[in-house]
């Protein structure tokens, strides 16, 4: 029987008949992804040369590894310490903006953050429930042995001092109860301890409750994972060259306010701050598609898409704020793989998960002052394209001694793009 019509054949997709692509040699895979893309001797040795057999055991069906540049945040002050923060990003100009943010916040004395909860949240979906209410009395009345089971489920997170802590019920019309659990998962970022404990608990509660279990995951909205940052600056720290400190901050405030009223703006101011805390919690091998969907999703907790970030100004001060769910891991998974990470909390001087969230944070409102600031002085075009010229210029072939004249060329002309910065290393070279 044809159960689905395809445009496309299933041999086509799977290369059917031959050997399954993840259980082909290194060697094969390359020489199979080389042939059927027509690469060079040349382009596939260099796909070669980046390879490393420890990211061969991270990712299936490996081919490569894929670099990002990591650079130092200086400056970032935070609860009276001052922290050379390492950053993976390859958006030019973040790195400087948060280092300059740094500067600005540690004209007040730097940042101060807290960490407001570290619980991780899990589902446990019941779907088709006739009577919501009595299940979850049910499961309120069970409270104490659903957190036994999850326990004895991964015993060795006791042995941290950690463990499930507590249960909620969450009814949702028409017929779905949630029963989310909360689990202190120590230093982890816990999504495997957690997600161990759920499916043990929907498989001890299966045959008690009288409701399919639609699934059993952990949730990546961590509202029980906040951290905060607080800033108080003076007025004066804001300043340009051509706008007082009282005024940049004025509209800083203003900026702060339109976000919170419209999506549209949201979305990039949020964006800005998620550029310091993704580059931050990717150096540190972190999962930050994680912490991307869980603070979006708090950015929505009122109902409508909102900055995160809130900006104020009182008696020549400039006070900012930011919470953001972040539930964070400072040992395993990809931590242990991953060498540069170990080495990264080195460098940032972080010792616990706290303090790396603590640490996020903090960037997060550094990058989101500097980005303000220049939005609403200079704009962000004069900074950023300076460092384009850069990655330009580099694209163009230019040499390391090359580069400072080449950007400076590309700085006087009206329009600059690959071609232009190609013709003007031509004309560089011949001088
Ligand atoms: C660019 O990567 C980030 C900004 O757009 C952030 C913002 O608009 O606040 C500058």
């Amino acid at each position: 029987m044809k159960v689905w019509d395809s445009p496309i054949s299933l041999k086509e997709v799977t290369h059917l008949g031959q050997e399954p692509f993840y259980k082909k040699s290194y060697q094969d895979r390359l020489t199979e992804i080389s042939e059927r893309h027509h690469l060079t001797a040349q382009e596939t040795a260099q796909l070669m040369a980046l390879a490393n057999e420890r990211d061969g055991q991270l990712v299936e069906n490996y081919l490569t590894t894929y670099g990002l540049p990591e650079g130092i945040a200086t400056g970032i002050r935070v609860n009276g310490v001052t922290h050379d923060v390492p950053m993976v990003v390859e958006e030019p100009s973040v790195i400087a903006a948060a280092s300059n943010g740094g500067k600005m916040t540690a004209l007040g004395g730097g940042m101060t953050a807290t960490v407001l909860n570290r619980q991780l949240t899990g589902q446990i979906v019941f779907q088709k429930v006739t009577h919501p209410a009595d299940l979850a009395a049910k499961l309120t009345q069970l409270a104490p042995e659903i957190l036994k089971t999850a326990n004895a489920a991964h015993p060795s997170v006791l042995t941290h001092g950690a463990g499930a802590t507590d249960i909620r019920v969450r009814p949702m019309a028409p017929d779905w109860v949630s029963l989310d659990l909360q689990v202190d998962v120590g230093e982890a970022m816990g999504a495997n301890t957690m997600n161990t404990m759920l499916e043990a608990v929907a498989a001890w509660l299966t045959p008690q409750v009288n409701a399919p279990i639609l699934m059993s995951i952990l949730s990546n909205y961590a509202t029980e994972c906040l951290t905060t940052a607080t800033v108080k600056i003076p007025v004066a720290a804001v300043a340009t060259k051509t706008l007082s400190g009282a005024t940049v901050a004025a509209q800083i405030a203003a900026a702060s306010q339109f976000a919170k009223v419209d999506s549209y703006r949201a979305a990039t101011h949020n964006k800005g701050i998620m550029n310091g805390v993704d580059a931050v919690l990717i150096a540190m091998g972190n999962d930050w598609r994680a912490a991307e969907s869980g603070i979006h999703a708090y950015a929505a907790r009122n109902g409508q898409y909102e900055g995160l970030s809130t900006w104020r100004v009182e008696n020549e001060m400039l006070s900012g704020e930011l919470t953001l769910p972040l539930a964070v891991g400072f040992v395993g998974g990809a931590i242990n793989m991953l060498p540069l990470s170990r080495l990264n909390q080195q460098i940032a001087g972080v010792e616990t998960a706290r303090e790396l969230m603590m640490l996020a944070v903090s960037v997060g409102l550094a990058q989101n002052l500097s980005a303000l600031r220049a939005l609403v002085s200079d704009g962000i075009q004069q900074g950023h394209m300076r460092l384009q010229y850069k990655s330009l210029a580099v694209t163009a072939g230019a040499t390391t001694d090359e580069v400072p004249t080449l950007v400076a060329k590309l700085t006087a002309v009206s329009h600059a793009d690959l071609a232009t910065a190609q013709e003007l290393l031509q004309e560089l070279r011949q001088e």
